[in-house]
């Protein structure tokens, strides 16, 4: 196909996986760790340096129409999520890294099986690939986890604001290992995962593009204000509304004063409030049922907390499309994180422990971590809460959402003696159609093992 679109042959391949997240939904952007694995789908590009600034891109699916433009005038619509967006995303982001205004061009032919807006980060895979695609093309080296840090960071130029997690898999898999990401500093840490279980990945066929709609940059919008407003409006600012007998006050009598001179308008992330209070994720739980009420925020309370302008908080704190946002959780969305934050670092400690129920405590947290999205931090659909129902019920330990959510696919938990019973039922129970037939299984429904990360193939 290359060979038909181009007139020539490729010089080099690079791939990139899709992944699936384990456990640690929507933390990533507070700067809480996550448990992602790659899978072995992945985005590959065939590629061909030329020595004019014409960049080609061609997708070997058709529904992906040919693109072209020149690689020193690099526009990304934001209005419009297509796929060679993500491509340029990736290519500006090494561009910008090395301050190159010129690039060399190249015929680029793009290949994936993963499947989009699923949940599987088919998007990042494809920045990423850019971006290795690019670095390759220029010779240059650099490490996989500035790779990583420069993908996430140019991702964000389709509009939303995601965390690193995506990209950083990509970059730092490694075959027959799940990782606990870390964030600043980014690092990869092994976890082994039971070897009695299996993952299992359901697509549950609703799609979800996150950079076509609003949710996620709200949520990202909700965390960002929740870190900035409890310490402004609550007890540390104003005096305890609670006649000292808040948590805040119990627990941290002393630290509050310590803590009131802290610039809270600087603070972006959830995780920043932990840290700078230097208490537990179980004590910011509790700090959080203080400091936030449960009924939601309109943009003048959070005016009035933050003491400054409703054109203030739109230009200075929100995203461009959450600008007319009129409701803000705080409270649920806090208690997310918070617990959500804990139950990684429990999921990871299970692992290493391996104590001889771990299969179905580590189900349990994934259990959990599904209610939380689905209640507190509203990211589920029916479909998905169907599904999850469906594979607790035909033998999986635990069942979950993963990625963004609102869609796309759930990650389960299953006991390796019951997966062929487990595939078999959840495949007729949810992929059976009004008229008999079943959905292609391959694609909605299938066991996965941790992949390996990004690659450049060369000729020998
Ligand atoms: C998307 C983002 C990630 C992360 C997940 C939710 O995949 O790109 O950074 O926030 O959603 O956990």
């Amino acid at each position: 196909m290359f060979n038909s679109k181009f007139g020539s042959i490729p010089k080099f391949y690079v791939r990139a996986p899709g992944r699936v997240n384990i456990i640690g939904e929507h933390i990533d952007y507070c700067g809480y760790s996550v448990l992602p694995m790659a899978v072995e789908q992945d985005v590959l590009i065939a590629v061909e340096p030329v020595k004019t600034y014409a960049l080609q891109l061609a997708n070997t699916n058709p529904l992906y129409p040919d693109f072209s433009t020149s690689a020193n005038n690099i526009q990304i619509d934001k209005t419009k999520p297509l796929w060679h967006n993500y491509f340029l995303c990736g290519l500006k982001g090494i561009q910008e890294h090395f301050g190159l205004s010129n690039l060399t061009g190249m015929n680029c032919l793009v290949d994936g099986n993963i499947p989009p807006s699923s949940g599987l980060s088919s998007s990042s895979a494809l920045v990423c690939c850019a971006g290795l695609v690019t670095l390759t093309v220029l010779g240059r080296n650099l490490s996989k986890v500035e790779l990583a840090e420069i993908c996430a960071k140019s991702e964000r130029y389709i509009g939303t604001e995601g965390g690193g997690m995506d990209q950083s898999i990509s970059f730092l898999a490694e075959e027959g290992t799940a990782k606990l990401i870390e964030f600043s500093p980014l690092r990869a840490t092994d976890v082994k995962l039971p070897s009695g279980a299996v993952f299992v990945i359901a697509n549950s066929c609703v799609e979800m593009n996150k950079a076509a709609t609003s949710h996620f940059n709200i949520r990202v919008m909700e965390c960002r204000l929740a870190a900035k407003i409890p310490f402004l409006c609550g007890g540390l600012q104003t005096g305890c509304w609670n006649s000292g007998v808040c948590h805040l006050c119990i627990l941290f009598g002393e630290l509050l004063a310590k803590y009131k001179s802290l610039q809270w308008d600087k603070v972006l992330r959830l995780e920043e409030v932990q840290a700078k209070l230097g208490i537990s994720l179980e004590e910011m739980l509790l700090v959080t049922e203080d400091a936030l009420h449960p009924e939601p925020y309109n943009p003048e309370e959070i005016c009035r907390c933050l003491g400054i302008s409703l054109e203030e908080l739109r230009t200075q704190i929100l995203s461009p499309n959450t600008q007319d946002v009129l409701i803000f959780k705080l409270y649920q969305r806090a208690k997310h994180v918070y617990s959500e934050a804990a139950r990684v670092l429990q999921f990871k400690k299970i692992c290493e422990e391996a104590p001889e129920n771990m299969v179905q405590l580590l189900g349990e947290l994934m259990n959990q971590s599904h209610m939380s999205c689905r209640d507190m931090y509203e990211c589920s659909c029916p479909e998905l809460d169907q599904l999850v129902d469906i594979c607790r019920k035909f033998g999986a330990q635990g069942s979950r959402l993963t990625g963004a959510g609102w869609g796309g696919c759930t990650v389960s938990i299953v006991p390796a003696d019951k997966l062929p019973s487990f595939l078999a039922n959840v495949h007729k129970a949810y992929y059976q159609r009004s008229d008999g037939s079943l959905a292609p299984e391959k694609q909605s429904l299938f066991a996965t093992k941790p992949g390996g990360g990004a690659l450049v193939f060369l000729e020998a």
